[in-house]
């Protein structure tokens, strides 16, 4: 049988939902959806996309998956990062998952900082295995997680043997690939990637569903991570949502000031819209907190620079798209790793 193919402008008819709407679903869920079918020189919708553009709609409106229309949700994977070291992205990344996981996520971290790797210290937790262990086939990703402050789950990285400058592509890739069996245990994974324009960073900032940047007033913290971000760009990576947090500020005009600057560059030199999602005040908390081995959202939960790590963790979650997202980012990047070799191999062959 040949079903009736039907414009962009007849689905927008028959569903009720706008065109950028539509062109939305179709790249984020293209699974979801039926292949369009090309005539003369256009691509049309076969029927059956009306009903599979209302289930995603469904879908992403309300959270929910309808009876027998189940699905596997995966947890958000957002990506921290800064373009230098020092900026505060470890203890953010730890105590937002603590401010999540209090406000009912699911939340598991993973530390990626090939040469760094201390989230477990601010933890004040010791490890009996790190992503050394999975490299070397000693322990499974699963293995490593460990139940850390409020039940959130901590995945420790191998400081040392991971080192920036030695991390070998198959290594990380290796990491990034178990990731993915371990993407549909969480609601929400953040990931410390490290400072800097390193690909053990780059490689992370592909793989992830949103990235974060952590600023500081400090100007090299704003042009280091405009420096990163351009390199995003410039690899073409795909558009995914972009945030912004200032650090260690005195003042919220402080704060505002440095957001709005790095959103301005962003925006006018690379097009790209980065949307800030809070700040946090410079707070002898912390510190404390690191000397007391806790991470500050435990050790003084109404301490400012708590407060304004729960501010945050609630505008990421009010960000949210769904329940869930639909597709393993670990996945993608898996298929987008194997692709390359692909690739590479058959240039290789050819040459
Ligand atoms: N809001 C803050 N107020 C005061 N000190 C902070 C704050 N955030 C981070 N710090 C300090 O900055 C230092 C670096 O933090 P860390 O999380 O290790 O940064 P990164 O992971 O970016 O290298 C730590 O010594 C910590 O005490
Ligand atoms: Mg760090």
């Amino acid at each position: 049988m040949v079903s009736r193919l039907l414009s962009i402008d007849e689905v927008v008819q028959a569903t009720g939902l706008e065109e950028s709407v539509l062109r939305f679903y179709e790249s984020e869920y293209p699974a979801k959806l039926p292949s369009k079918i090309l005539q003369g020189d256009s691509l049309l919708f076969p029927f059956q996309s009306i009903q599979a553009f209302q289930e995603i709609h469904d879908l992403v409106t309300t959270g929910a998956t309808a009876p027998g229309r189940q699905q596997k949700t995966f947890g958000r994977v957002i990506a921290v990062t800064s373009g230098k070291g020092g900026v505060g992205k470890s203890n953010v990344t730890l105590n937002l998952a603590i401010e999540m996981q209090r406000l009912g996520k699911l939340c598991l971290v993973l530390d990626a900082d090939m040469g760094l790797a201390n989230i477990h210290l601010l933890a004040g937790m010791l490890p009996r295995h790190d992503l050394r262990d999975l490299l070397s086939g000693k322990a499974s990703m699963a293995d490593l997680i460990m139940t850390g402050p409020e039940g959130i789950g901590i995945i420790a990285g191998g400081s040392g043997v991971l080192s920036m400058a030695d991390s070998r592509n198959e290594e990380r890739h290796a990491i990034i690939s178990s990731l993915a069996e371990v993407e549909e245990e969480a609601d929400i994974i953040l990931v410390d990637t490290g400072a800097g324009l390193g690909s053990g960073v780059r490689d992370f900032l592909a793989s992830a569903d949103e990235v974060l940047f952590v600023l500081t007033p400090d100007i090299t913290s704003l042009t280091d991570a405009y420096g990163l971000l351009k390199v995003m760009h410039q690899e073409d990576m795909p558009p995914r949502p972009l945030y912004s947090v200032v650090n260690m500020v005195q003042t919220l005009k402080q704060a505002a000031e440095v957001a709005v600057r790095f959103s301005a560059c962003a925006g006018n030199f690379l097009g790209l819209d980065v949307k800030n999602i809070g700040y946090i005040l410079r707070d002898s908390s912390v510190g404390a907190a690191i000397a007391h081995r806790q991470p500050y959202t435990v050790y003084k939960p109404m301490a400012r620079a708590s407060c304004n790590t729960r501010n945050i963790a609630k505008a990421l979650l009010k960000n949210e798209l769904s329940a869930g997202a639909t597709t393993s980012a670990f996945g993608r990047f898996r298929k987008m790793i194997s692709s390359q070799q692909k690739k590479t191999e058959m240039r290789m062959k050819s040459a």
